[in-house]
């Protein structure tokens, strides 16, 4: 059986058409960067999330940096995020001199936990990241309200989760920023890097817009120090034809998770990703915690998938604090214990979620999880 993580040849071919024309249209008009087609993107993107602006830049890693930027952020502030993320959440911050402080994370969602959030603020403290980890929304409405509080900014790192709402309202645009990432295998995914920063603050929209651009509306008018990070007008067209397609993307994710439930109802010891009622979860993946009273545990399940020729990942096998760039003390960090980070990291396990996933292929992997979790002594890996 053929299976992958992800099938991005599978999706390219059931839009082929389409898209060829698309990308032969831009290719005719030789214009690569900027142009109508990058503007017509984030217009559409605006409108399909509800939001006022949409600013595409080169990657998710950017779109953070460059919000970090135009927020002030700097040497020496402090910013909270979650340590069960990418490096990106906390890499963009540290590389403008400030300090990721690690909050801990809700176990049952994955996403930062709000009852620990107030605890690590700071008269240096100027932001919280909250990530929407694999698609599902974080608790936004705590999190705004501790952030009112005490003044702080909320920049959603939203690469996972286009499409996810909390409360009927799509993330990204909740905070005072949100972020999204292009990176292929996202729910929208181009075909290269790009990324995107959402806002409905005009004023800091065109911050951001400048920084984006070298510091400059008009050429040879730099105003202030920025970078080169933008949305090139190739990518742009892909993800206009992939944007009309996101419903039906989305659906197919939510139904695709919808049957991986069923078929792992009651296995003792495998939970399920939680379904939170404030959010619509988009399941970026689709992650199960493997309990270590299971035989072997998650380790002992992933050789046994891996044995069988099935894909599956750790996301994240080691949490931020425990990078050696944290860690060790290359960039500056600041945590305390993170239990919940520390047990998700050892428990996680991603199986393939993705747009083309067929009933009869979860039925497959889903086998090979009950013959492990049955009886995984009968099972040794290989
Ligand atoms: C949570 C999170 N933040 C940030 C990023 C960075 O995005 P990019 O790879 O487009 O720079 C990613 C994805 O790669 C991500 O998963």
């Amino acid at each position: 059986m053929n299976l992958q993580m992800v099938d991005l040849r599978g999706q390219y071919l059931a839009m082929k058409d389409e898209m060829d024309a698309a990308l032969q249209e831009v290719l005719a008009s030789t214009q690569f960067i900027n142009g109508p087609e990058v503007g017509k993107f984030e217009c559409e993107l605006a409108g399909y999330l509800g939001g006022s602006y949409v600013l595409g830049v080169a990657n998710g890693t950017d779109a953070l940096q460059v919000a970090f930027m135009a927020l002030g952020i700097g040497p020496g502030d402090e910013v909270i995020t979650p340590a069960f993320t990418f490096i990106a959440t906390a890499e963009a911050a540290a590389l403008l001199g400030a300090v990721p402080v690690f909050c801990d994370i809700d176990p049952k969602t994955f996403n930062l936990d709000p009852n620990r959030l107030e605890a690590l603020i700071t008269p240096k403290t100027k932001a919280i990241v909250p990530v929407h980890l694999f698609g599902q929304p974080a608790d936004m409405d705590p999190i705004l309200e501790i952030a009112r509080r005490h003044g702080l900014y909320v920049v959603e790192d939203n690469a996972q989760a286009v499409g996810a709402t909390y409360k009927g309202r799509h993330t990204g645009f909740i905070g005072h920023v949100g972020t999204l990432s292009f990176f292929p295998s996202k729910n929208l995914g181009c075909y290269g890097d790009g990324g995107a920063i959402l806002t409905n603050d005009e004023a800091l929209y065109h911050r951001m817009r400048l920084i984006a651009n070298h510091g400059s509306q008009r050429k040879y008018h730099n105003e202030v120090v920025g970078v080169n990070s933008r949305l090139d007008a190739l990518q742009a067209a892909v993800l206009r034809v992939k944007l009309r397609r996101l419903d039906a993307y989305t659906e197919a994710r939510r139904a695709a998770a919808d049957r991986y439930d069923a078929l792992f109802d009651g296995i003792p010891g495998l939970a399920v990703p939680y379904r939170d009622p404030n959010g619509r979860h988009v399941f970026h993946q689709y992650t199960l915690r493997v309990a270590p009273e299971v035989p072997g545990g998650r380790d002992g399940l992933a050789a046994h998938l891996k044995a069988r020729g099935i894909p599956h990942a750790i996301y994240y096998p080691v949490p931020l604090h425990r990078l050696p760039v944290f860690a060790g003390g290359a960039a500056p960090a600041r945590y305390d214990d993170l239990p919940e980070t520390d047990r998700a990291a050892a428990e996680v396990l991603s199986l393939p979620m993705h747009t083309e996933l067929t009933a009869e292929q979860q039925a497959y992997i889903a086998d090979a999880v009950h013959a492990y979790v049955r009886n995984p002594k009968e099972k040794s890996p290989g």
